[in-house]
């Protein structure tokens, strides 16, 4: 949901503000800018990708400016065009030649565009990033940290952003609050992004700046402080991951990549956290909360987009293994719905990003009232990480591709694991606790083996490929894979695909069925099999296209599917972890046939910091 990035140092700034844009595009691509100074301000931005901007700023090539800022947009207040695009200025008549970018929403952006209006600021376009930047203009008397940590306190909503000047040519300032930013510190140069991946190019250490402060950044030093001017000390630490991580090598999209790094995702997960002569699932960063966790009366597992499909697994994995009251709830409406949470209950943020509003803002209103708060994360001091009591990380390495593959497997295992760790506590025997175990080990080399069959994926993909509607259904722990299989369809291929219980569709749905619709199922050998056969006998009598994801060795479902996609037989609380494999490869597929940006959705961010 936009990203920025920032530099000031000693070396061109333009290449790396570009190269950075480009590593950031994923968290937002409907238009990009560039502010550097070199004498004096100079402003490029364009609608479209970075490479529009790119090709706008050849003239600008081999421009000697050292500091800079830049960012790339998911529109949220104004239409997508030139004039709302951001770096955006301070008053052009009155101001000192300031350029800000932001990251999240001014929300008393209107009261305070009044108060300017009456100033005499005219504005030139509708959003509320440039009020803040006319407000630290009004603000500026000749220091621009003084001028943003003036502006920020009059300031309601979340933002991360970068200012420059200029007045002052030697000074970057950044502040945040709710939205993410990382300041990477170089050798007498810093870069500053919205993440780590428009950083670890050019150095490994970086600190991340805390909620409502402010960092000052000149060449060689730095200064961070609350917006109240109270200094305080940064924690500068050493980034957790590789460049190489976030190459894309051999493969031609990331969403690819990633669904392919999936047995090896799955296998660092659980490194260490097996422990089968201990009897158990070892879970150092939850360790301090055990017996909170055990004797909780419930367990609501909150998230958004996949990560909640991810909770409705839990819910199921919670139930059966831990036997805990289990709930899943999209974190939005949670957080709004005056929630019954007390002493009790434990809620779990779920987020690959760690950065997502609502699920933030919903592990906020559970903390208030009193429950424990845990967070699934991936991505390492990110905001819902540091905001909870204690939490478990997915290890799973950065996940770049729009549609989340390898944070969903992740998510899934962490969600076992946790619910092996509390029923073992609860009442789960040794025995079965290490049995399960020992299956889920065996899940990287199956997941291997369904990626082999991705061109048989391609090739019935092929055959539906231009039908506009499709149904995902499944039952019991394979429900929410329906979902999400129905999810990455719609994500990236913009086919419309509704996800539902099995049996459901008998109470509505079943009236889109016609001939040829395609109709996936889920229909693996578990306890529910036979009453997925039942709802599969259902659409065939009405002409639908049934393709089928099936347990291997089952060839009785040959006869009564189109199309079958064959997982390994896994126990039924850890098969979403193979029944999702081929549906990301259909969604892939799929997008990849109809000729879309498969990275880069229509209208979709990566990481949703506004509510
Ligand atoms: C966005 C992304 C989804 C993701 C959801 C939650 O909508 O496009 O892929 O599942 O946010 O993100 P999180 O980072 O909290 O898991």
């Amino acid at each position: 949901m936009c990203g920025i990035v920032a530099y000031i140092g000693r070396k061109p700034s333009l290449p790396i503000l570009l190269e950075g844009l480009k590593r950031l595009e994923y968290r937002g691509y409907d238009s990009a800018g560039v502010a550097v100074l070199n004498g004096g301000l100079q402003v490029c931005k364009s609608v479209g990708r970075v490479r529009v901007l790119e090709e706008k700023l050849d003239a600008l090539e081999n421009c000697p400016a050292t500091i800079g800022i830049a960012h790339t947009r998911w529109a949220t207040h104004g239409g997508v065009t030139d004039a709302n695009a951001h770096p955006h200025r301070d008053d052009l008549k009155a101001g000192h030649g300031i350029a800000l970018i932001h990251n999240g929403i001014i929300e008393n952006y209107a009261s305070i565009k009044k108060y300017l209006l009456e100033k005499g600021h005219s504005f030139t376009s509708e959003t509320d990033t440039e009020v803040l930047a006319h407000l630290v203009g009004e603000l500026y008397r000749g220091d621009l940290e003084r001028a943003v940590q003036s502006a920020l306190r009059e300031v309601t909503g979340a933002y991360a952003i970068a200012v420059i000047c200029e007045e002052e040519p030697d000074t970057l300032v950044v502040a945040r609050k709710g939205s993410p930013l990382m300041v990477g510190v170089g050798n007498g140069e810093y870069v500053v992004a919205s993440d780590s991946s428009a950083i670890v190019a050019h150095t490994t250490q970086a600190f991340t700046l805390p909620d409502f402060t402010v960092a000052k950044l000149t060449r060689d030093s730095f200064r961070t402080s609350t917006i109240d001017d109270i200094e305080i000390t940064a924690e500068v630490r050493e980034l957790e991951f590789e460049l190489a991580e976030i190459e894309l090598g051999p493969y031609e999209h990331y969403m690819l990549k990633e669904i392919f790094e999936q047995p090896r995702s799955l296998r660092v997960s659980m490194q260490g956290r097996l422990d089968d002569r201990g009897g158990g699932v070892v879970l150092g960063g939850i360790a301090e909360h055990a017996r909170a966790l055990a004797n909780a009366k419930r367990i609501v597992m909150v998230g958004q987009g996949t990560a909640l499909h991810a909770c409705m697994v839990g819910k199921y994995l919670m139930e059966d293994l831990a036997k805990i009251a289990a709930e899943h709830d999209f974190a939005s409406e949670f957080r709004y719905r005056n929630p019954i949470v007390d002493f009790g209950t434990a809620v779990v943020a779920v987020s690959q990003s760690g950065e997502t509003a609502d699920t933030l803002a919903a592990l906020q209103e559970a903390k208030q009232r009193g429950a424990l708060a845990l967070g699934i994360v991936n991505v390492v001091g990110s905001s819902i990480a540091r905001e909870t009591d204690a939490g478990i990380y997915l290890r799973v390495g950065p996940e770049i591709g729009v549609a989340s593959t390898k944070a969903f497997t992740g998510q899934v295992l962490v969600l076992a694991m946790l619910s092996l760790y509390v029923g073992r506590r609860r009442y789960l025997s040794q025995e079965y606790v290490v049995n399960l175990m020992s299956e889920m080990r065996a899940i990287p080399d199956k997941v291997q083996r369904i990626l082999e069959t991705t061109e048989a994926i391609k090739t019935a993909t092929a055959k539906y490929v231009e039908r506009e509607n499709w149904l995902f259904l499944g039952r019991g722990v394979n429900y929410p894979v329906a979902l999400e299989g129905a999810l990455k369809l719609k994500e990236i291929s913009y086919i419309h695909a509704e996800g539902m219980p099995a049996a459901e569709m008998k109470h509505g749905p079943i009236a889109l069925i016609d001939k040829g619709m395609p109709v996936v199922f889920v229909a693996t050998k578990n306890s529910q099999y036979e009453k997925v056969l039942g709802n599969i006998a259902e659409v065939r009598s009405r002409g639908g296209h049934v393709i089928a994801v099936a347990t291997e060795g089952d060839e009785y479902i040959q006869s009564v599917a189109e199309d079958v996609f064959y997982v390994p037989d896994v126990p039924e609380q850890l098969q979403p972890l193979v029944t999702v494999i081929p549906l990301q490869l259909l969604a892939y597929h799929a997008a990849v046939l109809r000729g879309k940006d498969v990275d880069k959705p229509r209208n979709l961010a990566k990481s949703v910091t506004v509510e």
